[in-house]
């Protein structure tokens, strides 16, 4: 019994780790041991197993496929030196699923069942968290849809599953990013501010195009009057300019990122004067012009900190300074990274031991 939803265990009969180097892997391609599944039918959460990992049996009419009631979170595991696993601030995962679970008319998941069930398929993979600096168990919470049903409507049914995956870089270069104004990842009240599937399904073709021009990604804009800075991606986005950290406020375009919300934390703490609010593109060029602008980095779960070298717009490339002058954000990757592998204090208790 794990708290009050029962989760059955069936452990694998002989791990697969020993197949891959997990400390050199591409992302999100090579998957561990086990995984966490459960079903909500008949009003409430069934059937709550860790398993070992596989595929799934589905008919061609799920609902989720169709009209997209998909949900999901990523977050990450590390190693220390000690071989002590810890998870970075799964309670902030849990209650943006949950979010995300209300915004999209899904059932929300129970605490006990994200948390036992997380814990317990962590430690039942602990071989799988690499012990490399940079590296990490990557997870991913879902959620989906599972009627067989053409029509458009809430599912009556769902599955919740737990997946994990060792992790490198996920970027391994800095990036170069095209300021989109011709498509949006978010509009005013819609689901930009949660985690659900179709907002990154949408952003293929614009971050296809950018690439077909040499960019890496798209730095997204305001879709009611193209003069403001979203995000930048997958990633919230962040601006150095003189002795400010400038980062967009949050609002029904914007995802309330973990990462984002501890390099805040962070840059409170060290004193740097931190501005969350609308960030025109205006002030951002001028900013390039007059030499004031410092650094521009993406920030998300899967890459922490991805340094933005460059920006396209209307037709220009604009060069960024050079990411070895970049104290911040150097800073704040290496200090989130000495957190996660226990060599600095946790002082915001953002690491959760999974027992061993
Ligand atoms: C994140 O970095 O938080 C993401 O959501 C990226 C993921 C879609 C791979």
């Amino acid at each position: 019994m794990t708290g009050t939803i029962d989760i059955k265990v069936e452990k694998i009969k002989k791990s697969r780790v020993s197949e891959y180097d997990i400390n050199n892997v591409p992302f999100g391609k090579c998957f561990s041991d086990h995984m966490l599944v459960a079903e909500y039918s008949d009003g409430k959460w069934q059937n709550a197993s860790i398993m070992p990992y596989q595929d799934m049996p589905m008919s061609y009419a799920m609902s989720s496929l169709h009209y997209g009631q998909a949900i999901f979170e990523g977050m990450k595991a590390y190693k220390n030196e000690k071989g002590e696993v810890s998870i970075f601030r799964a309670p902030d995962n849990f209650k943006r699923l949950n979010k995300s679970a209300i915004r999209m008319a899904m059932p929300e998941i129970p605490e006990d069942l994200f948390m036992n069930g997380l814990m317990e398929l962590i430690r039942l993979d602990s071989s799988w968290v690499p012990s490399s600096e940079t590296g990490s168990l990557y997870i991913r919470p879902f959620l989906i849809a599972t009627d067989e049903a053409i029509g458009v409507k809430i599912s009556d049914t769902y599955k919740f599953v737990i997946i994990t995956c060792p992790a490198g870089k996920y970027y391994s270069e800095p990036i170069k990013v095209l300021v989109e104004t011709n498509y949006y990842r978010a509009v005013k009240g819609g689901v930009g501010f949660v985690k659900a599937a179709g907002n990154y399904g949408r952003s293929l073709y614009p971050a296809k195009l950018a690439q077909q021009k040499g960019y890496q990604q798209v730095i997204w804009t305001d879709s009611e009057t193209q003069q403001y800075f979203e995000e930048s991606g997958t990633m919230n986005v962040m601006f150095v300019i003189g002795d400010t950290l400038l980062t967009p406020g949050l609002s029904d375009t914007i995802l309330d990122g973990v990462t984002r919300s501890s390099v805040l934390m962070l840059a409170k703490e060290w004193g740097m004067k931190v501005e969350e609010r609308k960030v025109s593109i205006k002030e951002v060029f001028e900013a390039i012009e007059n030499k004031t602008l410092k650094e521009v980095f993406g920030c998300g779960t899967a890459a922490t900190i991805a340094q933005i070298i460059g920006i396209g717009h209307n037709g220009k490339d604009y060069a960024l300074p050079p990411v070895s002058e970049r104290k911040f954000s150097t800073k704040v990757d290496d200090t989130l990274r000495s957190i996660r592998k226990g060599k600095l204090e946790d002082k915001y208790n953002w690491m959760m031991k999974v027992p061993s």
